[in-house]
């Protein structure tokens, strides 16, 4: 019988190791990446994207670089969040974004959008390019929360993960020229199957804060 969501996200829980063989068939797995690609985005930036490493000796040779973590290591697939620089989000895509939305960027309208968005990004960053990237960054969490849902929904266990080497990581793939200079990794995510045992431990242990420190109503 199919759960609601408040009932996945009682049951879900992060995995921190998968049954390695159980692998995820191919349209869940676009399933879910279609569900980060509708995710929302400030002013519909649409300023991440995902690189999806399925089993193979390419992603078995980062390991290290995850500091083996037994979720890297075993999941079926791995979505890696690449989000835009502050750099790539003033170059390119502020204009090209708009350009989706309204239809062109040399109208006036669009031209008063584009103008809104990089004044906003000069009020919050200036030449901050770090801030910026933090903020960019953010559209890629919000993403992963959704995918997290999303598989539950299909009984796929995940887990967000930032334990990486962000640095070596975003190195090597700007040398494989796998990302461009003006993006990065901020983000992955593990997917996959746990075992059944495992689920039932997990579950007891699901740690939040009380209601009543969690929720305030302020009228
Ligand atoms: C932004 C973020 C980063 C995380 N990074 C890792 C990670 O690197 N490795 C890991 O095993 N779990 C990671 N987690 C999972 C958390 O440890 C987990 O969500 C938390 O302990 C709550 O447990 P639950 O998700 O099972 O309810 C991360 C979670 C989030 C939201």
């Amino acid at each position: 019988m199919s759960k609601n969501i408040n009932e996945l996200m009682v049951l879900r829980s992060s995995a921190r190791a998968f049954a390695k063989e159980l692998i995820i068939n191919k349209q869940d797995v676009m399933d879910l990446i279609e569900a980060a690609r509708m995710a929302p985005t400030s002013y519909g930036l649409q300023n991440f994207k995902i690189i999806h490493l399925p089993q193979s000796e390419f992603r078995e040779s980062l390991n290290s670089l995850f500091y083996n973590q037994l979720n890297f290591i075993t999941a079926s697939d791995y979505f890696l969040f690449v989000a835009d620089s502050g750099t790539k989000i003033l170059n390119e895509t502020i204009e090209k974004s708009v350009g989706d939305i309204m239809g062109d960027v040399t109208s006036e309208k669009s031209l008063n959008f584009i103008n809104n968005i990089k004044n906003s990004y000069e009020v919050r960053f200036g030449d901050n390019e770090r801030l910026a990237n933090e903020w960019s960054s953010k559209s890629a969490y919000i993403a992963s929360g959704i995918v997290t849902v999303a598989a539950a929904e299909k009984d796929i266990d995940t887990c967000i993960m930032e334990g990486f080497d962000g640095k070596k990581l975003n190195e090597l793939f700007w040398e494989k020229n796998l990302i461009q200079k003006d993006e990065f990794i901020c983000l992955g995510m593990a997917l996959g199957k746990i075992f059944e045992e495992t689920k039932n431990k997990n579950h007891a242990k699901k740690i939040r804060k009380k209601l009543v420190d969690f929720y305030k109503e302020v009228k």
